[in-house]
């Protein structure tokens, strides 16, 4: 985008699912996004930066269906999630709604009608995928087949494992219904049709000479609507959704309501604030999108059509990211490659601001990123803390401790100069969409802050002359100024700290680039500094590591276990990276489901494998929580034996050792035994968990003797 415009800019990012957890391939968007906003805020523009849960769609109607809950109640969960997420991270939208509001069903209506009035939406029968036994239509994610185009197994509406064409219902060869996996027909049904194909000339004129952002998605935008547009079916069979005008039983394809979305929670950031909403979507206020590089199609062909059809404003930039990998693997939540944003690291300690970083120095935004710990661990301790946290902390602990307020001195030209420099190259990378490039120069800056320091040797001017000491100081320390003011947009909660330890009392995140030219005050007040980046030790990311290869292997041996299942169907949470099998994750600690209504089936096993199991039933007679852990407790149980066996159980999450004491459960007692957080486990208290939030202790429902067999 133009770095001399002055129009206010709209700055949002694809939504995310509201049916599972925050993970690493989310955050490559919305990391660079929000650094991009403020960035652009510091830039002096007027910035919006709006984002909102995709709460409809099919996927989030079949999680809901099998944990037997509304969909209004498992989009519920998510969005909170992901609203308290995006908060820890830094990533603050001016307007965080879901795709349910009022405002968004509103909208998405008004433009529905807008493009019938128009005639760019007429009636159709198609065949659309039946199936007999549960006696149903089958939208999108209900069905799978093969792919007309690749052959690969694909789902509704997107070759999602092959070649990851776009499909319209009644495409899909050998139709199978995912609920019940039996075969699925087709029937005729009326459905009503965009017509995308009337939009192609304005497309290509569009896409070749308006749209900004990233090549990647020009480019293959441009590539699909050169090989030809066809038109577009916006209704499905479901009940959750935004209704499409004048039929009760049918909803507006999750595509059409998701992005309107934008516009929608614009509208509520206009409501909340007096603003005006029109000035970008009516008027000439810039609209740049953040996307995962998996849904150019609809950001770059469909959105704009839809816009240019209903007479909006259409988007002045795409900016799509690459694909995330973790440890060099593709990124797959079902093979164990995935890193969840709370369990995997905020709950370990991590500071957020390092992730930030990582995400936004590690390459370029379009290319692949790799999430690795020992990575993390490297650029941590060799960049943020070596050369940056050691030029802030040496500076400040300098002055701090030999003046105690910033010493008088003058700006050295030399010194402007570097900042200048870099404030010019971090503005262009910016505008190019390159943060990399943006912090290498931030980073150049503050090594040469290093250099500066160490050549002029204050802690030798300070015996022969505190005058001139005074001075080396001011400098490194309005260079800190400069750096603090300049990394703010990656890193805004330790950039939060280190102005505060610069004796600076305005609000860091609005002030401008502008302002790390202004020098320093002499006689500014310091405050003792603190730490602000501390080494990642090897131990912790060994831990790391450890749990992540624990992951992986629990995934291979589920995947082994299951017998039979034969196909992996591939899911885009569309935050980047395309990845593997399942509808999603469920309830609020999002257990990873099962296939779709299917159960896995294990291998069928003779009677004397099951009569190995010794399970007996047996009473509590201690429960407590285990010192460390936040899911065990250690139980004590009478299984009939002289003593009480020791068990170790995860299951402070469901039950208060109360509610076990006294309670007969059932036990696997020959279970060899294991350390669970130190703590021996001699045995396993059974329980079941319909793969979402519940789960329930297996209780005998007559009180039998401890030890009672169970056969
Ligand atoms: O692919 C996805 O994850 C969608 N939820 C993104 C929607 S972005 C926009 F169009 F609303
Ligand atoms: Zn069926």
């Amino acid at each position: 985008m133009s770095d001399s415009s002055s129009k206010p800019v709209l700055v949002t990012c694809g939504l995310p699912y509201a049916n599972g957890k925050a993970h690493i391939g989310h955050l490559r968007t919305y990391v660079p996004a929000d650094i991009f906003a403020r960035s652009l805020r510091k830039e002096g523009r007027e910035v919006t930066f709006v984002c909102g849960s995709d709460t409809h769609g099919t996927p989030i109607v079949v999680n809901a269906e099998e944990l037997g809950i509304p969909p209004k109640e498992l989009v519920e969960v998510y969005h909170k999630h992901f609203d308290e997420t995006f908060k820890q991270l830094g990533v603050y939208f001016d307007a965080f709604g879901t795709t349910d509001d009022p405002e968004n069903h509103h909208r998405t209506m008004q433009i529905v009608n807008r493009l019938i009035e128009k005639n760019y939406v007429y009636p159709k029968i198609i065949e659309i995928a039946y199936c007999p036994k549960c006696n149903r239509f089958l939208p999108d994610r209900y069905v799978e087949g093969a792919c007309p185009y690749c052959g690969e197994t694909a789902r509704g509406d997107e070759c999602d494992q092959g070649c990851g064409k776009h499909l319209e219902p009644g495409e899909l060869k050998n139709p199978v219904c995912t609920i019940c996996g039996g075969p699925a027909e087709y029937r005729q049904q009326e459905h009503f049709f965009f017509k995308l194909s009337e939009f192609s000339d304005f497309l290509l004129n569009y896409l070749s000479n308006d749209l900004g952002g990233t090549s990647n998605a020009i480019n293959y935008a441009l590539g699909w609507v050169k090989q030809g547009l066809t038109d577009w079916c916006i209704t499905r069979n479901l009940e959750w959704g935004v209704q499409f005008p004048g039929h009760e039983d049918l909803v507006v394809y999750v595509w059409v309501d998701a992005p309107i979305g934008y516009m929608a929670f614009t509208e509520e950031w206009a409501a909340k604030t007096g603003n005006s909403w029109e000035k970008f979507w009516k008027g000439d206020g810039e609209i740049v999108h953040f996307i995962g590089g998996d849904i150019t199609y609809h950001h770059c062909i469909f959105w704009p059509a839809m816009l240019k059809g209903a007479d909006y404003s259409v988007p002045t930039a795409v900016v799509a990211s690459g694909m995330v990998k973790i440890e060099d693997r593709k990124f797959s939540k079902t093979r164990g490659y995935v890193v969840w944003v709370g369990e995997d690291y905020l709950d370990h300690g991590f500071h957020p601001d390092l992730l930030r970083y990582y995400l936004a120095s590690y390459t370029s935004h379009t290319k692949e990123l790799n999430f690795s710990w020992r990575v993390l661990q490297e650029k941590i301790n060799t960049e943020l803390v070596a050369v940056f946290g050691n030029f802030l902390y040496r500076t400040m602990l300098f002055a701090f401790k030999n003046y105690g307020e910033v010493p008088e001195g003058k700006l050295e030209p030399e010194v402007s100069a570097e900042i200048e420099k870099a404030l010019k190259e971090i503005k262009a990378a910016m505008a190019e969409y390159e943060f990399k490039k943006a912090v290498d120069s931030a980073m150049t800056l503050a090594s040469f802050g290093n250099i500066y320091f160490q050549s002029h040797e204050p802690w030798k001017l300070l015996k022969e002359d505190r005058a001139a000491c005074g001075h080396v100081l001011y400098n490194c320390l309005h260079l800190a100024k400069a750096l603090s003011i300049i990394f703010e947009p990656v890193l805004p909660l330790t950039m939060e700290t280190a102005w505060k330890g610069l004796g600076q009392e305005s609000d860091i995140h609005a002030v401008q680039y502008e302002e790390a030219l202004v020098p320093l005050k002499s006689g500014t007040k310091l405050a003792k500094p603190e730490l602000l980046f501390t080494k990642l030790e090897d131990d912790k990311i060994g831990e790391m590591e450890e749990i992540a290869n624990q992951r992986v292997k629990a995934a291979d041996a589920k995947k082994n276990a299951a017998k039979g299942k034969g196909k992996e169907p591939a899911k885009s949470d569309g935050m980047g990276p395309a990845e593997e099998a399942k509808p999603a994750e469920k309830a609020a600690d999002a257990a990873i489901t099962e296939e779709k209504g299917q159960i896995e089936t294990l291998p069928m096993v003779e009677y004397e494998d099951f009569a190995k199991l010794d399970l007996r039933v047996g009473k509590v007679l201690l429960a407590e929580p285990v010192k460390k852990s936040k899911k065990l407790l250690r139980l004590e149980v009478d299984i009939g034996e002289a003593k009480p066996r020791q068990l170790v159980a995860g299951m402070s999450s469901y039950y208060t050792p109360e509610e076990l004491i006294g309670k007969n459960i059932v036990v696997l007692t020959n279970l060899k035994p294991a350390k669970l957080c130190g703590v021996e486990s001699n045995g396993m208290m059974l329980a079941a968990d319909d793969g979402g939030a519940i789960v329930a202790a297996l209780m005998p429902d007559k009180d039998l003797k401890p030890g009672s067999k169970i056969r």
